[in-house]
């Protein structure tokens, strides 16, 4: 029981720092999360010739970039973080090319980054695939275009508006994402001098401009870190405060707290959740926003697990998100996955054990999982939690839970 705070979201901080090449001079963010992905970012952007300045007790970045930024993003950080294909846009834009290692596994064409090469082939970049790098380039100015997503995709969206923005004339993006994150995006690039119309639609129109300008900008609170500790509070029949979240954001998973009996209201400048009683299962399907988020997906597994009932859990952007399901198994859960579904039988207790985190969301829902396991849980990989979650293992003592980070040996 007690109060948390959530700071800026992982997946818009890090593309504002990738859009900050966009415009010479200092850009400051803030609401900048103490996070381990936030330190990849910006030693990327220091490879690039900027020079950035963190300040974690104001939880601010500074970022100075240069007239000419370097445009090669080197394979040993962008292994660490996929986040780093972002800079691709706005480096083809300002420096005419930009040469970004492919992340594990992807080549040109395969799923994971087509829908970025596509779009900006369309805008007249030439894009090809050598010695494991992406290599975008452009003889003239990028040209505004048309261009159609298959699917949503966030981070396509992302690089496509990050190229749009300094491109000749208008282009227009259509089944673009519409996640809180790339409002965000929309809205830091507006103030940096862009034109940019039907934010948080799925068709964004795209007037390009001839120079941005460095800008001021407070990030978007992460509404993932903010429905996990929604989800925490109702697997523990806690009461927590969850401040700087935005109810509107989440409005599908909080709606399904309530459906598993908890009480979810406004409160300050975020919102309360609590549970009084063994909470009732849920299904879930998850889609791209406004649909029910993939990355509370592993959470909601955990919930499902203790809850009264069976649920249907369907995974629909990334099945490997289900590898987690194995770990749950080892906590003693009756989940069974086929394909893109996972049916959750909810068990009175959980058997606490030793459980490896295979990625940020997961390290979060075992966490959770241990939480209520009788005995003791032992995460292994926690830095998959760091890379996502400012300070957790200090919130969840705060608020009570009996956690501890232990070392251990290599
Ligand atoms: C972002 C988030 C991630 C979240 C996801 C969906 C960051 C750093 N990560 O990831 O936490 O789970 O959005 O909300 O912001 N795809 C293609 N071709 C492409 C692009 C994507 O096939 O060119 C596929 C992907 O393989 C995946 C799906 O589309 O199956 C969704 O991907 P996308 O929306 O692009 O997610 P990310 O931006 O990678």
């Amino acid at each position: 029981m007690g109060e948390v705070r959530v700071t800026g979201a992982k997946n818009s901080v890090l593309k504002l720092m990738a859009a900050s090449l966009l415009a010479e001079g200092t850009t400051t963010l803030r609401e900048v999360p103490d996070i381990l992905d936030v330190e990849y970012m910006s030693e990327l952007l220091r490879r690039l010739g900027c020079e950035v300045i963190r300040d974690t007790d104001a939880g601010s970045v500074a970022i100075t970039v240069p007239g000419v930024p370097s445009h090669k993003a080197d394979y040993d950080l962008v292994r660490k973080l996929r986040a780093s294909i972002n800079v691709l846009g706005p480096l083809l834009a300002r420096c005419g090319q930009a040469d970004v290692a492919l992340p594990g596994g992807d080549n040109i064409g395969s799923r994971g980054l087509d829908m970025h090469v596509a779009g900006l082939e369309k805008l007249g970049a030439t894009v090809r695939s050598e010695h494991g790098f992406l290599i975008a380039t452009r003889s003239e100015r990028l040209r505004g275009a048309m261009v159609w997503l298959d699917f949503p995709s966030v981070g396509a969206t992302e690089n496509l508006l990050m190229a749009a923005v300094l491109a000749q004339g208008t282009t227009v993006i259509d089944n673009a994402a519409r996640e809180p994150e790339i409002v965000d995006i929309c809205a830091m690039l507006t103030s940096m001098g862009a034109r940019i119309s039907g934010v948080g639609t799925s068709t964004l129109e795209i007037e390009g401009v001839d120079l941005l300008s460095p800008t001021d900008h407070t990030t978007v609170p992460d509404r993932l870190v903010a429905g996990t500790w929604a989800v925490a509070a109702v697997m523990t029949q806690g009461d927590v405060t969850v401040g700087n979240a935005r109810m509107e954001h989440l409005e599908i998973a909080l709606d399904k707290l309530t459906l598993a009996g908890a009480i979810v209201e406004a409160a300050g400048d975020g919102f309360r959740v609590r549970c009084e009683d063994r909470p009732r299962s849920v299904d879930v399907v998850t889609l791209p926003y406004p649909g029910f988020p993939t990355d509370l997906q592993p959470q909601f597994i955990a919930l499902n697990s203790i809850a009264h009932g069976a649920a249907m859990v369907t995974e629909n952007l990334f099945e490997a998100r289900f590898r987690f399901v194995n770990e749950m198994v080892r906590l003693g859960a009756d989940v069974r996955t086929d394909g893109h579904h996972a049916m959750v039988r909810g068990k009175a207790t959980l058997s606490g054990a030793p459980v490896e985190a295979a990625d940020i969301r997961a390290g979060a829902g075992l966490v959770l999982a241990g939480l209520v396991a009788e005995g003791v849980t032992t995460v292994y990989e926690p830095h998959h939690v760091d890379r996502g979650y400012e300070g957790f293992v200090e919130d969840l003592v705060r608020l009570g839970a009996d956690v501890s980070r232990i070392a251990v040996a290599p």
